[in-house]
């Protein structure tokens, strides 16, 4: 085992993995291919089409980029990506259900290279939606930002995490709590947990070398979730409208290094 990550340039502070410089090649390359996938879809998300549509063109996405889509065959999941549209929070599964103009969509896309993950989702509007949506985007993206900003040596992850929250609320938004940002790098879902609320300087330290995502849910009315009796389709219990975007990040010596920024500049909408 450790000799299998040393050969991955990994060392490790007890679970943590503290990635070197060949790892964070790795993950350019695969967080750069996600972000891909993303900008991909840009121009081709429109009123009328399906989310099972928006899967079938992130599967051949992946192949065309010799990838495998992490979420495939992930748990018990299905599909190559999730879709989550309008009050669902996250995990939606991609079906026959039409988009229909007005509406707002996530897609999260993860793909594997190598043996390493990038994990990336944005929101994108369906046709032309109203303005109230059009800001709950904006104010995700800023949050998710916001918290990533922090991200470096010596700050810790409850600083992630109050960034984030103390944004969020200040618009009059909640954060959803029952689901959080994660390590990734040959694992998908890894230590940390990376908590999108918190208070400044708790949690755990910092480190160069650590790989994590930021993606916090944000919404218009209350916080609290519900998981539908798919076992995956996360949706807010009031039915408010829900956003997230999400990044896979580095740490290094001079602070955040974002793996999974768009190559096209389609990093929030509106894209065009
Ligand atoms: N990509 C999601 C995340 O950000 C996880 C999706 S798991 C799946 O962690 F099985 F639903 F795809
Ligand atoms: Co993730
Ligand atoms: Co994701």
């Amino acid at each position: 085992m450790t000799t299998d990550l040393a050969e991955h340039d990994i060392r490790t502070i007890g679970q943590l993995k503290i990635n070197g410089p060949k790892a964070f090649e790795k993950m350019r390359v695969i967080g750069k291919l996600a972000a891909g996938a993303l900008d991909m879809l840009t121009n081709k998300i429109v009123p009328g089409m399906t989310t099972d549509e928006i899967d079938r063109l992130v599967f051949e996405y992946a192949l065309k980029h010799e990838c495998l889509p992490a979420p495939l065959h992930y748990r018990g999941f299905r599909k190559s990506c999730c879709t989550s549209i309008n009050h669902v929070v996250c995990h939606g599964i991609p079906s026959d259900r039409v988009l229909r103009d007005g509406d707002v969509v996530n897609v999260d896309v993860t793909l594997i290279k190598d043996g390493w993950h990038g994990d990336t989702n944005r929101m994108y509007f369906v046709g032309k939606v109203n303005r109230k949506a059009e800001r709950l985007c904006e104010i995700t993206y800023e949050a998710m930002m916001r918290g990533i900003a922090v991200a470096r040596p010596g700050a810790t992850l409850g600083d992630v995490g109050a960034a984030i929250q103390t944004f969020a609320e200040a618009e009059r938004c909640s954060i959803v709590r029952e689901f959080c940002g994660h390590g990734i790098g040959r694992v998908f879902h890894d230590v940390p947990n990376v908590l999108h609320y918190g208070q400044p300087g708790e949690g755990m330290a910092l480190h160069e070398g650590m790989f994590f995502t930021v993606e916090p849910m944000v919404n218009f009315g209350k916080a609290a979730v519900k998981v539908l009796n798919d076992g995956w389709t996360a949706v807010t219990r009031d039915r408010s409208l829900s956003a997230q975007f999400e990044h896979t990040i580095g740490i290094t010596a001079d602070g955040p290094e974002i793996f999974t920024k768009s190559p096209a500049g389609f990093d929030h909408p509106p894209y065009a």
